[in-house]
Formats: C-alpha cells, structure tokens, sequence
C-alpha cells in the first residue's frame, strides 16, 4: 500500500517537472538582416543593442523557468517584474532582498539569490525596460 502511494508521488512528481520545463526551447538570436550589410553593421555595432541582446540571453537563461518568457507578464512561479529598476533587481537578484520601502509584488520568498549574475545587472535592467 505504502509502496503504492510513493510510487504514485514520484510519477505524478516527475511528470510535473517534465510538463513545466521549457528548458532548451528557446533558440531565439537576435535577428540579423543579412541583406543589407550596412544597417546590420550598425545594429551590432551599437552598444546599446549589444546590452539588450546580452539582457535577453541572461533573462532566457536564468529567469524563464520561473517568470514568463514576457516580461510584462506573470509567470509560472514569479510575478510580471518589466520596469524593474536597477536597484530593485540589484537588491533581490544579489540579494534575495527588497530595496528599503519598497512593496514586494508577492509575500512569498520562492526566488533564491543568484549571485553570479553581478556582472549582468545593466544587461537585464535594459532588456527589463526596453520600450
Ligand atoms: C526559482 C524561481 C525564480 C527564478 C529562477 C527567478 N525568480 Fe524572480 N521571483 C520569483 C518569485 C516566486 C518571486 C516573488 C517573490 C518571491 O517569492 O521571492 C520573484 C520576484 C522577483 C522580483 C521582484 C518583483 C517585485 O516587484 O516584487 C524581481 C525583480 C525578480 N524576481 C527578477 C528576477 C530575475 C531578473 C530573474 C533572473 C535573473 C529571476 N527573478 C529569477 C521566482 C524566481
């Protein structure tokens, strides 16, 4: 019986995480105009554009698991966070915390730091804020 019922639990928990990953799908780059080499040039050439692609990567790779692959929408796990400010991202992605005063948009505390994404904080607070 007690078999039965674990059994049961790992099925039903194996087939969760199976259906919930959308690890691996996304093989969006940034497009490239290969007919017109001059304008490609300048996109790729623009630091700007060279933030937001590397906020994009770094939001697909870490973030998406939790929050939707839209920004302005809420996720599996994490709520809608387009037009986050730097601070904010710096102080719950380094931190696991809230800067002072502000509201956090849920009361749970799912999301662990992430430390190692120091270096990508402008990254992700431009693809975050992109128009
Ligand atoms: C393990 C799941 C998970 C991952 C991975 C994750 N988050 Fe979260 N995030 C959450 C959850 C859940 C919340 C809601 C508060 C909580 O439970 O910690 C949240 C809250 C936030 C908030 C605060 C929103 C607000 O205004 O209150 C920001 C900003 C945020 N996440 C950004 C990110 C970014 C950027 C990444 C990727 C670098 C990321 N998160 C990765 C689950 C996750």
């Amino acid at each position: 019986m007690n078999t039965f019922f674990n059994l049961t639990i790992a099925i039903l928990v194996v087939s969760s995480l199976t259906a919930g990953c959308r690890c691996g799908s996304d093989t969006s780059a940034p497009p490239r105009n290969s007919s017109s080499s001059s304008s490609s040039a300048e996109i790729s050439d623009n630091p700007e554009s060279k933030l937001l692609a590397r906020g994009k990567l770094v939001y697909s790779n870490n973030c998406i698991s939790c929050h939707n692959r839209d920004p302005k929408l809420p996720g599996s796990l994490g709520p809608e966070i387009f037009g986050s400010t730097s601070e904010l991202l710096t102080a719950r992605i380094l931190r696991a915390e809230y800067p002072a005063g502000y509201t956090p948009k849920r009361q749970s505390h799912a999301m662990p730091a992430l430390p190692h994404l120091a270096a990508d904080i402008d990254a992700l607070t431009a693809y975050l804020n992109k128009n």
